[in-house]
C-alpha cells in the first residue's frame, strides 16, 4: 500500500515580468534568454506573500481531491524558505487552511517535492495516514541578486500542491545527495550573535550554471532510468514526463539521451522560468487541468537542484484528480 494522487492545485504571483523589462534593469535581452533557456517571462510576488501563494495552491488541491483540511493525517511544506525561520511553513499552511495535522517542512532545493513524496509514501507504508497533504512553493525573487544577469533571468516565483490519499500509484521512487555547496549556494544572510566571528555573506544565490547543466543532464537522464526500470518498465511505456522546468535546452538534452520523444516532456518553463521545488507540482497540475493525463497513463517525474540533490519517480495516474469522488 502507498498511495494514489487525488488532486492537484498551483499559485503563481499575479505580476509577470517579461525578458525585455528585465533587459531594463541588467545587461541581457529577450533573444539571449529565449534562446539559452526557453525562459520569455516569469511571475515575481509584489503583493502576494509566500503564504498567500502556500494556501491557496494547498486551498485548489483539496478542493480538487475533495478533501477537508480536517481530514488531513499530514502537511509536508516543501520550501527553501519558508516565511519564518520558525514555526514551519506547514504550520502556518496548517493554520490558515483550518486543518489539525501534525505539519513539517523539507528543504532539498529544486528536488524537494520528489523528496517530500519519498516522505509520505513511509508514512502510508506504515499506514498513519489516510490522507496527506504535500505543498512545493519557493519566493526565489527574495533571494536571487538582481544586478547578476548570469542568475536573475532564470527564476521566478510560483509552486503547486498535491493531496495524497492510499492507494498503489507509486511505482518507484529514488533520492540522491551529492554534498556540494561549491557550484549552488544560498548563504543565510544575518546573524545576530555579538560573538560570532566570520564574515557574513550576502543571502543571494551563487551559482556555478555551467557544472550544474552538466550535473542536470547526467541526472535527469540517470534518475528517469533507474526509476523506469525499478518499476519494472521500459521507456516505451511512459506515457508523460514531468520534469523540473530549469532550462528548456536541459528538457530537450535529457529527451534525446533517454530516447523518449520529446512530445512526452510537459513544458511551461517558458511562462515561469525555475520555481524551484514549486517547478514540478506547478507543471503536474497545470499537466491535470489542461486534460492531457488519463487514469492509468504512467507518469515519470524527475527534479535537480542544490545539495546537489536529485529525486525520480514513476506514478500511475490515479484519475481521480479531475474528477474527484
Ligand atoms: N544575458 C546575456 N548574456 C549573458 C547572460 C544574460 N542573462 N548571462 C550570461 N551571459 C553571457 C556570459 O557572460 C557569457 O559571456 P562570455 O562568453 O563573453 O563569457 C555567455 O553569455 C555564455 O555564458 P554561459 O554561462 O556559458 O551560458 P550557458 O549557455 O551555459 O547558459 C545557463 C547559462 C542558462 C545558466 C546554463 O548554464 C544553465 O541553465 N545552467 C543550469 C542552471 C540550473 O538549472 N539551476 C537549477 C538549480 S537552481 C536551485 O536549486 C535553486
Amino acid at each position: 500500500m502507498s498511495f494514489s494522487i487525488l488532486g492537484t492545485g498551483k499559485a503563481v504571483p499575479e505580476y509577470v515580468m517579461t525578458n525585455d523589462e528585465l533587459s531594463g534593469m541588467v545587461e541581457t535581452n529577450d533573444e539571449w534568454i529565449r534562446t539559452r533557456t526557453g525562459i520569455q517571462e516569469r511571475r515575481i510576488c509584489k503583493g502576494e506573500t509566500l503564504t498567500d501563494l502556500t494556501v491557496r495552491a494547498a486551498k485548489e488541491a483539496l478542493q480538487n481531491a475533495g478533501v477537508e483540511p480536517s481530514q488531513l493525517d499530514l502537511i509536508i511544506c516543501s520550501t527553501m524558505r519558508g516565511e519564518n525561520v520558525t514555526p514551519s511553513q506547514g504550520a502556518v499552511i496548517q493554520k490558515e487552511i483550518g486543518a489539525t495535522c501534525a505539519a513539517f517542512d523539507v528543504n532539498a532545493a529544486c528536488s524537494g517535492f520528489i523528496y517530500a513524496l519519498d516522505i509520505a509514501d513511509g508514512y502510508f507504508v506504515r499506514k498513519r495516514v489516510r490522507y496527506v497533504l504535500i505543498v512545493s512553493m519557493d519566493n526565489l525573487s527574495n533571494i536571487i541578486d538582481w544586478k547578476d544577469r548570469s542568475t536573475c533571468v532564470l527564476f521566478g516565483d510560483g509552486g503547486g500542491a498535491v493531496v495524497l490519499g492510499e492507494g498503489d500509484d507509486l511505482l518507484s521512487i529514488d533520492i540522491t545527495t551529492e554534498g556540494n555547496d561549491q557550484v549552488l549556494r544560498i548563504p543565510h544572510g544575518s546573524n545576530s550573535s555579538p560573538f560570532y566571528e566570520h564574515e557574513e555573506e550576502r543571502a543571494v544565490l551563487h551559482m556555478a550554471g555551467n557544472e550544474v547543466y552538466k550535473f542536470a543532464v547526467n541526472a535527469m537522464a540517470t534518475g528517469i532510468k533507474k526509476v523506469i526500470a525499478q518499476a519494472g518498465l521500459t521507456e516505451d511505456d511512459v506515457d508523460h514526463v514531468i520534469p523540473h522546468q530549469a532550462n528548456i535546452r536541459i528538457i530537450n538534452a535529457s529527451a534525446k539521451n533517454l530516447g523518449i520523444p520529446r512530445e512526452k516532456f510537459f513544458c511551461n518553463v517558458n511562462h515561469y522560468g525555475n520555481t524551484s521545488s514549486g517547478s514540478v507540482p506547478l507543471a503536474l497540475d497545470e499537466a491535470n487541468h489542461a486534460g492531457l493525463l488519463k487514469k492509468g497513463d504512467i507518469i515519470a517525474m524527475c527534479a535537480f537542484g542544490a545539495g546537489l540533490t536529485t529525486g525520480s519517480c514513476v506514478i500511475r495516474w490515479s484519475g481521480n484528480a479531475k474528477d474527484p469522488v
